[in-house]
């Protein structure tokens, strides 16, 4: 039973280190064989689900009166797309996709973000989101936190209030957290 083990221990049991992926240098944290075992997928869905109970801006915001302080999940593409909506379906909440340019059929806000080589987009339906709501914004990792910057970004550019940022792991050498601060990330594996 993995039900004793803390969550980060959990993740870095289940995880698997790739050297060398997807370039020379690289140490890739792949956490399909964690989203692939029932026990461990549950665990890790409900803690992302809890964070936001606590963040203080989210209870000034409501989330105080037993809710899980926001309205609604928006997961990043592709891999927050696998988390977002079980936690959205554990929160009680609908679910919102940040997707890469060109895929979303109508009016869209966009982020452009940087890359290690190149940019790349994100972008939002411009209806998704009303002023004044409470958004949990979702990915699988943390790394340098341009992704999770122009996601926010997006939210924002929509009136929308980031009320938690929750991710599996952090990558702690890559400064992503100094990125998007002054917004608080929740982070199960800090490595
Ligand atoms: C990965 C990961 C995060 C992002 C983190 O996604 O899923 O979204 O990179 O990196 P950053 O903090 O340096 O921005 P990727 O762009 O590889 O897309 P994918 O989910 O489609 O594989
Ligand atoms: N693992 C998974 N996704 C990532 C990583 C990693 O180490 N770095 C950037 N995205």
């Amino acid at each position: 039973r993995d039900g004793e083990l803390p969550i980060d221990e959990l993740i870095a049991t289940f995880s698997v280190d790739v050297p060398d992926f997807p370039e020379p240098g690289v140490l890739f944290r792949d956490l399909t064989p964690v989203f692939a075992d029932a026990g461990a997928f549950r665990r890790v869905v409900d803690a992302l689900t809890e964070p936001a109970d606590v963040d203080p801006r989210a209870a000034a915001l409501g989330g105080a009166d037993g809710g899980p302080g926001f309205d609604v999940v928006a997961g990043i593409e592709a891999r927050g797309f696998l988390l977002a909506a079980a936690v959205a379906l554990d929160a009680g909440t609908g679910v919102l996709p940040v997707r890469k340019a060109g895929k979303l059929p109508r009016e869209v806000v966009t982020a452009d973000y940087a890359l290690e080589y190149g940019s790349a987009t994100l972008e939002l339906h411009t209806d998704s989101i009303r002023p004044g709501q409470r958004v949990l914004l979702v990915d699988d990792v943390l790394a340098t936190g341009g992704t999770l910057q122009a996601a926010i970004a997006l939210v924002e550019q929509l009136g929308g209030v980031v009320t938690a940022v929750a991710v599996v792991v952090e990558l702690l050498a890559l400064g992503g957290r100094e990125r998007i601060a002054p917004h608080p990330v929740h982070a199960l594996w800090r490595v």
